[in-house]
């Protein structure tokens, strides 16, 4: 690596002016004296050929994927690592030698948030994932690595959570998968022997809360996961925690993501408390 070269990164997305990567990852390069600076793009996707064609010709070192082009941008890769490869998306680019592999650490990223801060075991648990969009996905192709008992796949379009659920379950043969139509009169039988309820709907980002669900059929043990970390009391976990349940939220999946994906730029330990620091003081 030539000096002050290869010493950029950034966020790719649309819209991007409220991403909170900017500060996490800043902070973690002064924390550790590391002389990159990260920066967001807002790209449309229109524009995604074009930026990857120039791309390698610049001086990135790696590049954070978001909403709406975690997908998109798989075939622009040379090579992606075997959960980008499960999930079908990547969020995180590692750039060297100008070839570019992608990763995705949304899910290992959600399951290292939920294991440290409510010490859940997951072996034999069963869990009910609300939505079966891209961060559906991300969190599934995780905690089927868990030895996990039973996944339900509840989503208001019935048809992408049965999609999702019988792709899952070719892949994880020992786990029970399951969909389920969202809102449905069954949930409420499904909740009693649920462990882990887990919101991934971008309903409530919309202003679309979706009907109440009837937490008061979960057990006592239950925990309420929700991935939205704006409010960080999310309507969902105001009534888990009405209803006396255990309640995640969802800044720890931004934290650990990132962290992984600091991990993969620059093979040192991610600064925890400092990213969380600084996620914490613009949340
Ligand atoms: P992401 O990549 O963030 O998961 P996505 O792929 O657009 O985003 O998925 C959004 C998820 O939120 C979907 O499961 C969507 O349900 P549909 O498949 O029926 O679209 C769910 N969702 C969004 N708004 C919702 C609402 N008002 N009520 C219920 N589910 C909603």
């Amino acid at each position: 690596m030539k000096k002050n070269q290869k010493s950029k990164f950034a966020i790719i997305g649309y819209p991007i002016q409220h991403s909170l990567s900017p500060a996490m990852h800043n902070t973690a390069f002064k924390a550790l004296k590391l002389p990159f600076q990260y920066s967001k793009i807002q790209l449309t996707p229109k524009q995604l050929p074009s930026f990857f064609r120039k791309l390698r010709n610049e001086s990135y070192l790696g590049l954070n994927v978001t909403v709406p082009h975690k997908e998109a941008v798989v075939k622009f890769m040379d090579e992606l690592s075997d959960e980008a490869k499960l999930i079908g998306a990547v969020n995180t680019i590692v750039i060297e030698d100008s070839r570019l592999k992608g990763y995705n650490t949304d899910g290992a990223g959600y399951l290292q948030s939920l294991v440290k801060e409510t010490r859940l075991s997951l072996r034999d648990k069963r869990i009910v994932i609300l939505g079966a969009g891209g961060a559906a996905r991300a969190i599934l192709a995780s905690l089927c690595t868990q030895g996990v008992k039973q996944i339900t796949i509840a989503n208001r379009t019935f048809s992408r959570a049965k999609t999702l659920a019988k792709e899952f379950q070719k892949k994880f043969n020992k786990i029970q998968l399951k969909a389920l139509p969202l809102p449905d009169d069954h949930i409420g039988s499904l909740f009693k022997e649920t462990d882990l309820l887990i919101n991934t709907t971008s309903a409530e980002l919309k202003k679309m809360p979706f009907p109440p669900l009837p937490l008061n059929h979960l057990p006592r043990h239950a925990i309420v996961s929700d991935i939205i970390y704006r409010p960080k009391m999310t309507v969902l976990l105001k009534a888990a925690k009405k209803a006396g349940l255990k309640t995640h939220g969802g800044l720890g999946m931004l934290l650990y993501q990132g962290a992984l994906a600091f991990e993969l730029w620059t093979g040192k330990k991610a600064p925890l408390s400092a990213m969380k620091r600084a996620l914490e003081k613009i949340v």
